[in-house]
């Protein structure tokens, strides 16, 4: 398994370019599925866990070819109907072949993936949503096995006990685009990456409006077209070289992303202290990727951090923020109410010599002078960010072993990083 050694103390200074956002390309994918006509998506970012998605839809019959940075996905026959365990093992996100393949082809099969080591992840709003549309899904031998004969367009309040979530109201709102009558998902999730996929939609020929709101009508229709289309860029990625600029008292120009869709983490920047400076070579409010600029001041202020679903502060941030926070002057508090045991980086970070202590799904961070660079594990994806962060700014070498996690949702992430100036380095198995 291949490492990243990290000699630490680098100043990070220059731009970076945001690659396209993993979780909008996901449900973008599996959404090709559900026309018989070729779909071509642009900009794809080549991670592993795009490959995974790839080797998924490949494996239900339909055809695929890239090209560069292009995805061409066409499904024009009838496909398989299972998502086997040994794909869906690897990536959670397969789930999102069960709306399109049931609602194109009365079918579905998809291996029930299990907890992960975030936590527990329920997936009973999916399986509630398919079943409000009409379906009968059984759990069997550890698969979700879903049929109909036509879905039904109904209203469906979608939101489970932490809130809306993103993956149940991406996989009705596919569903129930090839559904007889008008379906209303109430408590939908609010992230942008639902909007893109309803624009993507929207450009085959679906009708849905509302996305982006707590209430999406989607009027189903009998087919979709083909079509092309440039997913968002990725807000995660933005939001961590904001954090490796933040941590390494550096300068950085990040290109190509939304500031519409990091408010708050750029509040929360502006609270610890770092000037962020929008610049754009558009017209002022038109809505188009922009380049944020991350200067951070020598000394970084603690902070409170609640995460909540969007438009809060994003969960897949919160391991990120907590790096750059073990170094501030002063005790900040994180509390992580999506994912309520979310902390794995903790107890690498205080072997570089953070000082956290957990309580329950809240963290307390009290501020160190510096890390001390250290042999660390990464245990999930954005957990591997945030130790690749504490390496920067640490004294001395890290070495972050099992970067894999970092591989399924970072593009070129060393690369970028030693264009900024990091001394990153991987060391293949
Ligand atoms: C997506 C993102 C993930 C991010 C998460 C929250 C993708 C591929 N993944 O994951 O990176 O961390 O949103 O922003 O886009 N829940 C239920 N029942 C369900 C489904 C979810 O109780 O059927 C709960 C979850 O346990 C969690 C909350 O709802 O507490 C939000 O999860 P959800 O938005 O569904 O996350 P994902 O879509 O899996």
């Amino acid at each position: 398994m291949d490492k990243l050694l990290i000699k630490g103390g680098k100043r990070l200074q220059g731009k970076v370019k945001i690659s396209g956002a993993k979780n909008a390309t996901l449900p973008i994918l599996a959404a090709c599925l559900l026309t018989d006509k070729p779909c071509v998506i642009k900009e794809v970012p080549l991670v592993q866990d795009i490959n995974t998605m790839v080797e998924l839809i490949r494996s239900l019959g339909a055809e695929v070819n890239i090209k560069d940075k292009a995805i061409e996905v066409w499904a024009k026959d009838r496909l398989a109907t299972e998502a086997p365990y040994e794909i869906v093992s690897k990536m959670r996100a397969s789930y999102y072949v069960l709306g399109p393949l049931l609602a194109r082809f009365g079918e579905a099969k998809v291996y029930l993936p299990g907890g992960c080591a975030i936590g527990p992840r329920p997936i009973d709003l999916h399986i509630k949503g398919m079943q409000n549309l009409g379906a009968t899904v059984k759990i069997e031998h550890g698969y979700i096995d879903a049929h109909c004969k036509k879905l039904h367009g109904v209203e469906i309040f979608l939101e489970g006990s932490v809130g809306p979530s993103v993956g149940a109201t991406a996989n009705v709102m596919m569903a129930a685009t090839l559904a007889k009558d008008e379906t209303t998902i109430i408590g939908a999730a609010l992230e942008p990456e639902i909007v893109d996929l309803a624009n993507f939609l929207n450009s085959l020929g679906a009708r849905i409006e509302g996305a982006g709101t707590p209430r999406i009508k989607i009027k189903g229709v009998e087919t979709l077209n083909g079509g092309e289309w440039t997913p968002i860029p990725d807000r995660i990625e933005a939001g961590t070289f904001a954090c490796a600029a933040a941590i390494t008292n550096g300068n950085i120009e990040i290109e190509n992303c939304y500031p519409e869709y990091l408010d708050v983490v750029l509040l929360t920047l502006k609270n610890i202290g770092c000037e962020i400076v929008i610049n754009s070579n558009t017209q002022k409010d038109s809505f188009q990727p922009k380049t944020i600029t991350v200067k951070t001041p020598t000394l970084l202020k603690p902070v409170n951090i609640d995460t909540a679903p969007y438009p809060g502060f994003p969960t897949d941030l919160q391991a990120q923020f907590m790096a750059v926070l073990t170094i501030a002057n002063g005790t900040s508090i994180i509390t992580e109410n999506i994912f309520r045991s979310r902390f794995l980086h903790v107890l690498e970070l205080n072997r570089m010599g953070a000082n956290i202590e957990i309580k329950d799904n809240t963290a307390i961070i009290k501020g160190v002078k510096k890390l001390t660079g250290a042999q660390v594990m990464a245990s999930d994806l954005r957990a591997s960010a945030a130790l690749v962060l504490a390496g920067l700014c640490a004294e001395g070498e890290t070495e972050v072993a099992r970067i894999y996690h970092l591989d399924r949702g970072y593009e070129n992430l060393e690369y970028k990083l030693k264009n900024l100036g990091a001394s990153v380095q991987r060391i293949k198995a």
